[in-house]
C-alpha cells in the first residue's frame, strides 16, 4: 500500500504505523522546532515526546509514531508547511 507525505507517494506496510514509514523512507526529520528551527522526527517512538506531529488527512497533530498507516492516508508534515 502507499501513503502520500507531501504529494509523494512513499510505500507503507500493513500494520506499520506512519512514522515508521517514513523512517524505512529514509525520512529522519519532518518538523522544526517553534524556536530554534531545529529538525524533529521520531524521537521515543512510543508516543511520549511529540516530537514526530504531522497532519493525517486533514487531522493536524497526530503522532506519526502511534497513527497506523492506511492505504491512501494523505500526511502533510511541517516541512510543508
Ligand atoms: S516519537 Fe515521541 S511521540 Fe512520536
Amino acid at each position: 500500500m502507499n501513503i502520500t507525505v507531501d504529494g509523494r507517494a512513499v510505500p507503507a506496510e500493513e500494520g506499520q504505523t506512519i512514522g515508521a514509514a517514513l523512517h524505512a523512507a529514509g525520512m529522519r526529520s519532518w518538523r522544526t522546532t517553534r524556536f530554534g528551527g531545529r529538525p524533529r522526527g521520531l524521537f521515543c517512538g512510543i508516543g511520549v515526546c511529540f516530537d514526530c506531529l504531522v497532519t493525517v488527512n486533514g487531522r493536524t497533530s497526530i503522532r506519526a509514531c502511534l497513527a497506523p498507516a492506511r492505504d491512501g492516508d494523505v500526511i502533510t508534515t511541517g516541512a510543508a508547511e
